[in-house]
Parts: C-alpha cells; sequence; structure tokens
C-alpha cells in the first residue's frame, strides 16, 4: 500500500524545501494521535518538531477535532470582508486578551508569512496615512527567517537561502544578532557590539525607518539562535527611541513555545505588532493573524477608501480555523499545559547537559520547550545542505524520530503532551546519532 501511495506522490506532487532528485522518500503518514504519527506499515513515529512547530497539544486532539467538526455543520466558510462570526471574534477576544494591553487589533489571514507581509504593510500604510513620507527603510536581525512570499523573503533576505530571488526583493537593513548558548562568556560583548551597529544604523537613518522586524528571543529557521531578553529589549527600545515601528514575529515563539505564552511578555516588551501562525489552531488548520495596536488601526479611519488596508484572503477568518484557535487556547490556558511546558524545559536542560560532554557538541541551548545544539564534526560545512544534518535525519528516520535537524543544528521542539518516555527516547535517539555520525 505505501509502495503504490509512494508511486502515485512521485507523479503528482511537489513537496517543500525538498530537492526531489536526492531527497529520501517521504514518511506515508496514515493517522497520528497525541506524539506519534502511524506510517503505512504500522511504524510509530514520534513528532518531536511539532510537525514543523504547528502542533501544541498532539495530533488529533479530540477538544479540537470536535470543535472544527461542530463548526463544519454549522457554518464552514463566509466572506469575511463582509461578515463577522462568533468563531473569529472569540479568538481574536482571546488571543488580545493574553497580549500586553497595547495590542488591541487582530487581522486575521492563512499563514506566518502573509501575517508578515500584513504587519509591514499596514506599518509603511500607517506612515503614508499620517502624510510622513520620510520613512521608508525595514530593519531585520541577522540570520532572521520570515517566511517565504516577497515581503518575508525580503525581511529574512539574511538566512542566506533567497538568494536566486534576490532581484524581486526589496532593500532591508540586517543588523547584527547576538545569538547565545550555556557557557558563553563572550555573550557581553557580542552584545555591546550588535547594540553598537544598531546605534551607529539609528545615527544615520533612525527617522527613515518604518518598522524593525525580529524573531523575538527565538531565530528558528536560522538553526534555533536565541538571544538574551535583556538586549532584545534593549535592541527594541534604540528603534522605538528613533520613532520606529516594531514588528514581533511570534509565529514560532508564540502560543507557549518558550514557557512564557508570548516571547512579547518573557522579554518584557510592547511591540507594535505580533505576528501569529503555527500554534493559533493548535496545529489543525491554516490560519495566522497579525496583531497590533489601537493608535495604528485609527490611522486607517477616514472617508476617503484609499486610506482603509486593501488586503484580504479569500479565507480570512475562516470559522474552522477559529473554532480550532479558540478550542486549542482553552487547552493552552489550563494549569496542566503550564506544568507540562516546564517539565519539558527542565527535561531538556537534563538530558542537554549530558549530550554537551559528547565530541563536537557545540553551543548547546535551551528556552522554553525547545532545546538546540550545533554539531561540529571536525568543523563539517553548515548551511540547510550540510551533510552531518542529512546523515542525522536519515539516523533518525530509522529510529522513528521525526527530528529535522537545520543544518548541523540539532533540535527538539515536542508537542506539550509529550511525556517522559517519549523525551527520554528522543534524547537517546539523538546520542546514538551524535556518537554515529561522529564516528
Ligand atoms: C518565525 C517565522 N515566521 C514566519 C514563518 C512563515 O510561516 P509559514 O510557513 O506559515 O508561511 C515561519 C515558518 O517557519 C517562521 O518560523
Amino acid at each position: 500500500m505505501s509502495s503504490d501511495l509512494l508511486a502515485r506522490d512521485r507523479n503528482v506532487i511537489w513537496h517543500p524545501f525538498t530537492q526531489a532528485l536526492t531527497a529520501p522518500e517521504p514518511i506515508v503518514a496514515s493517522s497520528a494521535n497525541g506524539v506519534e504519527i502511524t506510517d503505512a506499515d504500522g511504524n510509530v513515529i514520534l513528532d518531536m518538531i511539532s510537525s514543523w512547530w504547528v502542533n501544541l497539544h498532539g495530533h488529533a486532539h479530540p477538544a479540537i477535532a470536535d470543535a472544527i467538526a461542530q463548526q463544519a455543520r454549522t457554518m464552514e466558510q463566509v466572506i469575511f470582508a463582509t461578515c463577522t462570526h462568533e468563531p473569529a471574534v472569540a479568538l481574536a477576544e482571546g488571543v488580545v486578551g493574553l497580549l500586553p494591553a497595547k495590542l488591541t487589533r487582530m487581522f486575521y489571514s492563512d499563514n506566518g508569512s502573509t501575517a508578515v507581509e500584513v504587519a509591514l504593510k499596514i506599518a509603511l500604510q500607517y506612515f503614508r496615512n499620517r502624510g510622513e513620507t520620510k520613512r521608508t527603510r525595514f530593519v531585520a536581525m541577522d540570520g532572521a527567517y520570515h517566511g517565504d512570499t516577497v515581503g518575508a523573503m525580503s525581511a529574512g533576505v539574511s538566512c542566506g537561502i533567497f538568494d536566486v530571488w534576490g532581484e524581486m526583493l526589496f532593500t532591508v537593513d540586517s543588523m547584527p544578532n547576538a545569538p547565545t548558548w550555556d557557557g558563553d562568556e563572550d555573550v557581553a560583548a557580542k552584545e555591546e557590539k550588535a547594540l553598537a551597529a544598531l546605534d551607529a544604523y539609528l545615527d544615520a537613518h533612525g527617522d527613515e525607518v518604518v518598522a524593525a522586524i525580529v524573531e523575538p528571543l527565538v531565530q528558528g529557521a536560522g538553526g534555533m539562535r536565541m538571544c538574551r531578553p535583556a538586549f532584545l529589549k534593549a535592541w527594541v527600545e534604540k528603534l522605538q527611541a528613533a520613532g520606529a515601528l516594531i514588528v514581533f514575529d511570534e509565529v514560532m515563539t508564540g502560543f507557549g513555545r518558550l514557557g512564557d505564552l508570548f516571547a512579547c511578555l518573557k522579554a518584557d516588551v510592547e511591540p507594535d505588532f505580533v505576528c501569529l501562525s503555527k500554534g493559533i489552531t493548535g496545529g489543525f488548520m491554516a490560519m495566522a493573524a497579525t496583531v497590533t495596536t489601537e493608535e495604528i488601526y485609527a490611522a486607517f479611519l477616514s472617508e476617503d477608501t484609499s486610506k482603509a488596508f486593501l488586503h484580504g484572503h479569500s479565507y480570512t477568518a475562516n470559522p474552522l480555523g477559529c473554532a480550532a484557535g479558540v478550542a486549542s487556547l482553552k487547552l493552552l490556558l489550563t494549569p496542566e499545559c503550564g506544568r507540562q511546558r516546564a517539565f519539558i524545559e527542565s527535561f531538556h536542560r537534563a538530558a542537554l547537559k549530558e549530550i554537551a560532554k559528547l565530541p563536537g557538541v557545540k553551543k548547546p541551548r535551551v528556552m522554553g520547550t525547545i532545546a538546540a545544539f550545533n554539531l561540529d564534526p571536525g568543523g563539517a560545512e553548515r548551511g540547510l545542505g550540510a551533510a552531518v544534518g542529512l546523515k542525522l535525519k536519515e539516523f533518525f528516520k530509522g529510529e522513528n524520530m521525526l527530528i529535522r535537524p537545520l543544518g548541523n543544528v540539532v533540535y527538539l521542539l515536542p508537542p506539550y503532551c509529550v511525556t517522559f518516555d517519549h523525551l527520554s527516547r528522543a534524547w537517546d535517539s539523538i546520542e546514538r546519532g551524535v556518537k554515529a555520525v561522529s564516528a
């Protein structure tokens, strides 16, 4: 059965982020429950990356599945430019209620990239609606990834995977980051240097910046690079003092991934925009939101239609996604979910301490439910195509572990329902994998 589906797949499917000529066969996933994905041959695979960071409470969670089913029988989709509905309002109220008080308005879209596009477009139009034309620049952080649409690629150009589309992109000024890890003795010097570079840039261009976009505290696709909250706060404050708007891309960090519900709360920063997706529906539906302030919303109110935000997607505020979001939020706010996130973090810390003793393991780091380290046996090549990462991915597949290193960066980002047994097996597998590829 699985070989038949693979043959059909080979005929019609183009997989994302995949070099089809050399990639191994995809897993033929036939069902999923909790942390487990079962393939067509009956193998049970542990999903230790929450299926590209979307899943929060486990696959096929009955509360979310029921909410979607009930909503589908009631009303599946209506045009959101003309209608509103209970699930959309309820989810917006729920999310806004958890974010810093300044963030009051939620604009729905479909995925992380569109959430970013919306923030960048609103930010520029905000200044234009107020008659301010001097601000034309956008700022991002080195190594950032913000998605695959043109604006998001422009903001994330420094992650190095978009070179082929360079001529389609607009200029975004990249500022140094100060990534750190356990036992990093140079962190203060790195932070000082990064902040000095930002100062110099703002001295020259501060009054030209529309907005600065950042993946707060953890840069995901760029290699789970973590920075200290105080550094992020200082970085943001300099940009705020220059009058720039601040966009927090919490597509990955939102909904508890860093332990706290949102990275902006952990860093004690009040941005002007928070971009959300991935976990917003608990990982069930393609949906996103950009949350912004009343002041920004007010700048779009006018008798003149061209001052409105003329942007929208066919499935904006899809009721099924919103119903899933409301159900997922309820689970997220249970004490049990908070305890699970704390348990995951402490397990990671203990396990990574041991793994860090292995040869080649560098830069061990944990933030909330995310643990990562770099594997550099003999200074191997880096980047998404790094041989060590491809070898490890195959190794983990053989062990029925869904763990996908980002180049030479190995990380875990499990659903919150993960158990002691699952985590033990995953970290044991990592230990064997590191030893195998380092041998
Ligand atoms: C921080 C961040 N922003 C944006 C995106 C893009 O999200 P999507 O793939 O849903 O477009 C991602 C995806 O990994 C992300 O990690």
